[in-house]
């Protein structure tokens, strides 16, 4: 059952987001230049991150789904039925039937900033659950949010699969997770998908794949600031580039100039040296102990957690409200 009253605005009917405008001018006026990784997520960037996910090199999504099928029964007992399951970031709700099916949720509510993806998803879900509620929420998570007023009478069990916490340093990563059992509320749960450390090889070619689907998720940001923003970038002087940062345990993404270059945006100029990059994504790593720390700082105690056998991924359960010595 879809909530038609809670049909999104798609994005064609609201025009430019104020916010790219904003992330775009501010972060390519600073040093280093910087662009929030969020609007990598327009129609073809979600397009390229399913891409991604299929990819041989990209472990992460197939990992993640082989966990949550092993640990689904597990998951089933200890959160018990009727919960109402609140994913954060739903994009194209692809994990979501394992998770639904094994749980038997009360309401389903996937919140995501992709209003047409979001809505598109919600209508293939329905067709898979016909019985079940499903209230799409247009928004950015990264904020509290006000759950439908259907989603109050039961316990919540937030879902934020994928790694996304991985695109957050680590104090936005607390405030996030804080944010997250403020929205949920007491006495609910958390199943969240951490990626772990690991050979430094194997996490650089997951980013930089053979068949340049990554490097075109990159490059894509170029084409939407060009498209929405009215952009004269020069994409083809741009080339991606994608390392690991041990200090900080991370892969960053950046987009590199392969000359000087003079560019301007929303009637605004801008200039790049030869070599300088904009810094377009983080993608942080924990280790399996790292993982817990985090989920303790922001304000979650983790109850259980699985893993493959070669420890490539964390699924972990945890619950807000009570302190245990
Ligand atoms: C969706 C943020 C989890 O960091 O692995 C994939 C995004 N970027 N390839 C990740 C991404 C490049 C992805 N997350």
């Amino acid at each position: 059952m879809l909530q038609r009253s809670a049909k999104p605005r798609t994005s064609s009917s609201i025009g430019v987001d104020p916010a790219f405008r904003r992330d775009v001018l501010n972060g390519l006026g600073a040093r280093p230049l910087t662009i929030p990784p969020r609007w990598f997520y327009d129609r073809t960037g979600s397009e390229l991150f399913e891409a991604i996910t299929a990819l041989p090199e990209y472990y992460v999504t197939r990992t993640e789904r082989s966990v949550l099928a092993e640990a689904a029964g597990e998951i089933a007992e200890l959160t018990g039925p009727a919960r109402v399951v609140v994913e954060f970031g739903s994009g194209s709700s692809a994990k979501t039937p394992a998770l639904l099916s094994a749980v038997d949720p009360a309401l389903y509510v996937p919140i995501d900033i992709s209003a047409d993806f979001l809505w598109e998803s919600a209508t293939r879900l329905s067709q898979l659950f016909p019985d079940l509620p499903i209230h799409p929420l247009e928004g950015d998570f990264t904020g509290t949010l006000r759950l439908p007023v259907a989603a109050e009478s039961r316990p919540r069990l937030g879902f934020f699969p994928g790694s996304t916490i991985g695109n957050f340093l680590v104090p936005d990563a607390v405030d996030l997770l804080r944010a997250m059992s403020v929205t949920l509320g007491s006495g609910s749960m958390l199943l969240i998908g951490i990626d772990r450390i690991k050979d430094a090889d194997d996490l650089e070619s997951a980013y930089n794949d053979s068949r340049g689907v990554t490097a075109a998720f990159n490059l894509n940001l170029l084409h939407r600031i060009n498209r929405e923003l009215r952009g004269s970038v020069p994409v083809n002087a741009f080339r991606h580039v994608a390392r690991w940062n041990d200090r900080e345990a991370r892969i960053e993404m950046h987009l590199e100039a392969v000359r000087d270059l003079r560019f301007d945006v929303d009637g605004q100029w801008f200039s790049m040296k030869r070599g300088e990059t904009i810094h377009t994504e983080n993608s942080l790593k924990y280790g399996a102990r790292d993982a817990l720390v985090l989920l303790r700082a922001g304000g979650w105690n983790p109850i259980r957690d699985w893993s493959d056998k070669k420890g490539l991924f964390s699924l972990i359960l945890a619950e807000t409200g009570r302190h245990r010595r």
